[in-house]
């Protein structure tokens, strides 16, 4: 599969989003568990999959996989967006800067969470919160929780993240690493 999917599976009080790279994977929500694979072939006929290509962002020379960016590029007036990788999963991901602390959460609004802080061009950021460009909802920018809107007391979903040597890493168990687009 060339381009990546995105799957979202809604249940009475949970929405829960990935991104699938791969030919295959799976979604949990609440009590529920979609598993799906696809099937496709290359221009040539032949099948697409078990040819892992080498990663589009150079992780594959040596570096950390789990290094996102230089602390410096992280913008304290937005936000920049990654993806957290665990095998054929991938969460969408935002970071934000604030002096030199940076804090990631899930790309994914409380309120709706299909709607994304970051639709990719970057969230608003008003005074030190982060604003939803939907309904408006404010978030704190270190701990992510909701001040002031329609999901208020609910916070974003944080992702772990440390500073080291200058640059952000993904420190978060759940993945394995880091990409951005
Ligand atoms: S979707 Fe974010 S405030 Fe409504």
């Amino acid at each position: 599969m060339s381009d990546p999917v995105d799957v979202t599976v809604d249940t009475d009080d949970e929405s829960e989003s990935v991104r699938i790279h791969d030919d295959g994977g799976e979604v949990e929500a609440g009590d529920a568990t979609v598993r799906f694979s696809f099937s496709s072939t290359s221009d040539d006929g032949q099948a697409a999959d078990g040819n892992d290509e080498q990663s589009p962002d150079g992780n594959d020379d040596g570096e950390d996989p789990c290094r996102i960016a230089e602390l410096d590029s992280v913008p304290t007036d937005s936000t920049l967006v990654f993806e957290a990788r665990n095998g054929r999963r991938g969460v969408n991901c935002i970071l934000h800067r604030s002096g030199d602390a940076v804090a990631a959460w899930r790309n994914s609004c409380p309120h709706q969470p299909e709607v994304p802080l970051d639709p990719g061009r970057g969230a608003i950021v008003r005074g030190d919160q982060l604003v939803c460009h939907k309904h408006g909802a404010q978030f704190e920018p270190d701990d992510g929780v909701c001040t002031h809107g329609p999901c208020a007391g609910d916070a974003l979903d944080s992702i772990e993240v440390s500073v080291r040597d200058g640059d952000v890493y993904l420190t978060d168990e759940r993945f394995e690493r880091a990409e951005r687009r």
